[in-house]
C-alpha cells in the first residue's frame, strides 16, 4: 500500500476534482514515481485508494505510453525519430546513444543507469532533434552535445 505521504498527494489531487475517475492519470503517474514502474501491485493500491475498478485503471494505465510496467534504468532517455527529427540526423544519434551508453532501444544499461526508447514527436520539430531525459527537455542535439548532456545523469 501506498505511504501516508503518497497517499496525502493522491488525495490533494482528488480533492481538485468532482469525480474521483479524473484524479485517475496524476494517480498513475504518482504510483510510477513511487514504485519505479506500475506493478501489478502499483495498479492496485491505485484502484483501492480511488475506489475504482481495477480493470479501469488498467486500461488507463496501459493505455498512455508515459506509463511504465517494468522496471527502468535510474534514467529514461527518450529520443524523437519522427520526421522532423529523423531527417536531422536521430536514427544516427539513437545509433550513437547505443553504442556510446550501452543500451538497446526499448533496453536497460546493464549498470542500471539507463533506460532508452524511441518515441513519436514531442513538438520540437523546429528544433530537431530532440529528446527527453526523465522530465528534461533537450533540442538541437548532436552526438557532442548528448555526451555533455548525460554526463549530468549519473
Ligand atoms: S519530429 Fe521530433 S520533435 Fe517533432
Amino acid at each position: 500500500m501506498f505511504n501516508d505521504t503518497v497517499l496525502k498527494e493522491i488525495d490533494d489531487i482528488r480533492a481538485r476534482y468532482p469525480e474521483r475517475r479524473s484524479a485517475l492519470l496524476p494517480s498513475l503517474y504518482i504510483a510510477q514515481k513511487e514504485f519505479g514502474h506500475l506493478s501489478s501491485e502499483a495498479l492496485l493500491c491505485v484502484a483501492k485508494t480511488l475506489n475504482l475498478p481495477e480493470a479501469d485503471v488498467r486500461g488507463a494505465a496501459s493505455f498512455y505510453s508515459m506509463y511504465r510496467h517494468k522496471p527502468l534504468g535510474r534514467h529514461l532517455i527518450q529520443l524523437c525519430t519522427n520526421v522532423s527529427c529523423m531527417l536531422l540526423g536521430s536514427e544516427k544519434l539513437a545509433d550513437f546513444i547505443s553504442e556510446k551508453f550501452r543500451v538497446e532501444p526499448g533496453g536497460t544499461s546493464a549498470d542500471g543507469r539507463f533506460s532508452f526508447v524511441i518515441m513519436e514527436c514531442i513538438g520540437a520539430c523546429g528544433t530537431a532533434p530532440a529528446m527527453l531525459v526523465d522530465t528534461d527537455f533537450y533540442d538541437n542535439l548532436s552526438e557532442e552535445g548528448i555526451v555533455e548532456i548525460l554526463e549530468k545523469y549519473k
